[in-house]
């Protein structure tokens, strides 16, 4: 009797507890699908949310066609963007039509409702005076470095502005370093070395928010096998760097909206045999934005104003979610370049 009474008494306690749980951040409501990706029995499988799936599908669609390209005939017949114009230094050999078609391209990408002026000085379309033109400038040539460069991970799709702009001045993902904190979030516990602070940077863990330095502007080895007993300079991993190692996968399994299976066979995490073919792309992409980082964006510092920097000054960067918010392959493998081939290259 006394039992049930303790029972009935806790009845609310655990209604409100149920009722909370469907308020609780990442829940979502079942059913759930679940797609096979490796051997049967491994466990290597993709679980999805057809819900969330329709409104990723919506978000990452490429943008109607601006106008078609002039005929490879009226184009070769055309005079060249220098030959028209005083100041490009990047874009001269470009057809004068196809140089117009990617100014306008690009002002609906990157700033659609600013237009030409965020980049220009509308009295003097050849005049450097804004930052934005000569931070494009750059951003033209990255682009290009992408396509080229870069094809072990980006292969024949590429990307254009929109892959990392889609309409913003300013990408939606970035990330600045984080200030130095002398205190823990929880006040007397002390140095906390970045770590315990749910961040973004390592989808909302306790994990290191440092990973991004380490690996995507520094080249530390991504390890977590210690190869003596105790850490070493060489060969060995510490727990330090084990953990920023499981930083960086948290943001890459967030940044593509994939499990750790999409790239790995849990039986061996460092296994490359037994790792599915993403894992290799997903190396490139790896190398790729530091390059990304360390070529274009780090020796833009001084040209951004002061209110874009972080806060210890340091220039806005790239990690993978820039380019593939949310999806294993930005705009779900959808190619802009054969609409817009003046960014496949240099002309
Ligand atoms: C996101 C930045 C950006 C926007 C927006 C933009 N431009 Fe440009 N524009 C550039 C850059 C960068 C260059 C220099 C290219 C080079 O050096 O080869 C340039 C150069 C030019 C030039 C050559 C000027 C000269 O004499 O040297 C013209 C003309 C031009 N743009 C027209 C336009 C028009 C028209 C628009 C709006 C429809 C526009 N641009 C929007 C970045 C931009
Ligand atoms: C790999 C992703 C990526 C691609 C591709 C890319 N950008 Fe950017 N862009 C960035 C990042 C990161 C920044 C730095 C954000 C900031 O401005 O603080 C940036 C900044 C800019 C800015 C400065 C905006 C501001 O207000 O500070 C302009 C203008 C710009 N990009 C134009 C372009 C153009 C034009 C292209 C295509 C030719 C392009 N970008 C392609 C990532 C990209
Ligand atoms: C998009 C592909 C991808 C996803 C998703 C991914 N990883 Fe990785 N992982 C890699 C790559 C690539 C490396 C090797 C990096 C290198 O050597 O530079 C790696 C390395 C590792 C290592 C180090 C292995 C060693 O040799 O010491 C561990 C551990 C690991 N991942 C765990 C995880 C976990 C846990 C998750 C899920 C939270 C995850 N990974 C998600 C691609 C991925
Ligand atoms: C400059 C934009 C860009 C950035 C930044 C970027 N990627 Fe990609 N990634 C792409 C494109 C484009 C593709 C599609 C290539 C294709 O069509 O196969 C791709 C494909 C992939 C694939 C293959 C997916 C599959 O199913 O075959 C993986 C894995 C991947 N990226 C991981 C990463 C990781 C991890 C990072 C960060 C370290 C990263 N990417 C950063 C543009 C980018």
């Amino acid at each position: 009797m006394k039992n049930i009474a303790i029972v009935a008494a806790l009845l609310p306690f655990g209604a409100l507890l149920v009722i909370a749980f469907f308020f609780t951040v990442g829940w979502e409501r079942p059913p759930i699908d679940v797609q096979q990706v490796g051997y049967r029995g491994t466990g290597m499988e993709e679980p999805n949310n057809p819900r969330e799936q329709a409104k990723l599908v919506a978000l990452n669609q490429i943008p109607p066609e601006i106008y078609p390209l002039d005929s490879p005939a009226d184009l070769a017949s055309a005079p060249k963007a220098r030959e028209i114009y005083e100041n490009v230094q990047v874009l001269g050999g470009l057809p004068e039509p196809q140089f117009t078609r990617l100014m306008a391209a690009i002002t609906e990408w990157v700033a659609p409702e600013e237009g030409c002026g965020y980049c220009h000085n509308l009295d003097n379309l050849a005049d450097d005076s804004l930052y934005t033109k000569t931070v494009s400038r750059r951003m033209i040539q990255m682009t290009w470095n992408i396509n080229t460069d870069w094809q072990d991970h980006v292969k024949e799709t590429g990307v254009t502005c929109y892959t990392c702009h889609r309409g913003n001045p300013v990408p939606e993902n970035i990330w600045f370093k984080d200030k130095p904190q002398r205190f823990a979030s929880a006040g007397m516990l002390g140095w906390n070395d970045g770590q315990n602070r749910p961040s973004e940077k390592s989808a909302y863990t306790s994990l290191p928010v440092t990973a991004f330095e380490a690996y995507l502007v520094g080249d530390a080895p991504i390890r977590v096998q210690a190869t003596a007993a105790l850490p070493t300079t060489e060969g060995g991993s510490t727990i330090r760097q084990t953990e920023e190692t499981y930083g960086l996968m948290m943001h890459m399994s967030d940044g593509l909206g994939v499990g750790c299976t999409y790239c790995h066979n849990t039986q061996a995490f460092g296994s490359w045999e037994l790792s599915p073919p993403p894992r290799q792309t997903a190396w490139h992409g790896i190398r790729m934005v530091q390059d990304l980082n360390g070529s274009y964006l780090l020796p833009l510092t001084d040209t951004f104003p002061p209110e874009r920097l972080g806060p210890t000054g340091d220039v806005a960067k790239a990690n993978c979610a820039t380019c593939h918010q949310g999806v294993f392959k930005p705009l779900y493998g959808a190619s802009m370049l054969d609409q817009y081939p003046s960014l496949s290259g240099a002309p």
